[in-house]
């Protein structure tokens, strides 16, 4: 109900009280529109349309092969787009080059597989780019990152490999280096399906902190308790189309389509 809620993180898949402070509707972040994109006969995002405002949290739902990892990438201009426009706090996406670069600092990425730099330290993985990228000092960013894997519950594993942390750990690590680029939005991409079901909800709590400290976020995920505690709004894919854009008391007690109506049926069924 309020910020108080915050250091006391119940389990994310238990409690489905909605905690977090409403979003500013009246303030878009990111604005999707007419976006379509084919894959040679395969229509993968078929006229997307939406708007995500700043501070809110969006969680893309949807069976495999509906197009969401596709528009996360497309957000992060991974992929192009054929048709349509994307733009973040007023800018469309860029082509290429140094706008391009600011882009992808601007909009941070985390993905199932942690995509951590084996060979470097976590605190190194979290102050390479903001040292590279944004010029930050060394000491700075040393700083800068201590804080955030502070935040994220791992600031005593700084100085490992990410081979010697968990699968959880690892994730909290990706999330901080995406933090220390300071992004305006992140976006995950199933950040805790690859790990044991022991390290779900460490992930999913620091994720709920995130959205409370108001971090505007876009996550596809299959953890409905994670949509229905976190989620300002459920975005509903199948066939590259959102079929149901929702919030998370409509989609979860009423969903509207067939298609949906099947997916939570197989998704609850189990
Ligand atoms: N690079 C690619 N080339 C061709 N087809 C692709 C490519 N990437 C994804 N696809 C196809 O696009 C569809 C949507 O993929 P994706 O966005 O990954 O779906 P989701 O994340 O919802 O499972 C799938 O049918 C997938 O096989
Ligand atoms: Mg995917």
């Amino acid at each position: 109900m309020n910020a108080s809620a915050l250091g006391t993180p119940a389990s994310p898949t238990g409690d489905t009280t909605a905690i977090r402070v409403q979003h500013d509707e009246t303030d878009p972040l990111v604005v999707i529109s007419e976006v379509n994109k084919h894959y040679g006969d395969l229509h993968v995002l078929n006229n997307i349309n939406t708007t995500v405002g700043r501070g809110e949290v969006v969680v893309v739902l949807g069976p495999s092969g509906s197009g969401k990892s596709t528009l996360c990438r497309a957000i992060n201009r991974l992929e192009t787009i054929d048709s349509g426009t994307i733009t973040i706090d007023g800018t469309p996406l860029p082509e290429e080059g140094k706008q391009l670069a600011r882009l992808r600092a601007d909009v941070g990425m985390v993905f199932q597989s942690f995509n951590l730099f084996a060979h470097k330290t976590i605190l190194e993985n979290v102050t390479l780019g903001p040292i590279k990228v944004s010029g930050m000092t060394k000491k700075d960013a040393e700083e800068h990152a201590m804080a955030l894997l502070e935040r994220v519950g791992i600031a005593n594993q700084a100085k490992k490999l990410p081979s010697q942390l968990s699968g959880g750990q690892q994730q909290r690590a990706a999330i901080a280096r995406s933090l220390a680029m300071r992004p305006k939005l992140i976006l995950l991409d199933e950040p805790t399906s690859a790990l044991d079901p022991e390290m779900i909800n460490e992930v999913l709590d620091t994720m709920i902190g995130l959205a409370n400290d108001g971090m505007t976020m876009v996550a596809v995920t299959h953890e409905m308790g994670f949509a229905r505690r976190a989620a300002d709004r459920i975005l509903f894919m199948a066939d590259g189309q959102i079929v149901e854009e929702a919030t998370p008391e409509q989609f979860f007690t009423d969903p509207k389509t067939s298609r949906a109506q099947d997916f939570l049926s197989k998704i609850i069924g189990h």
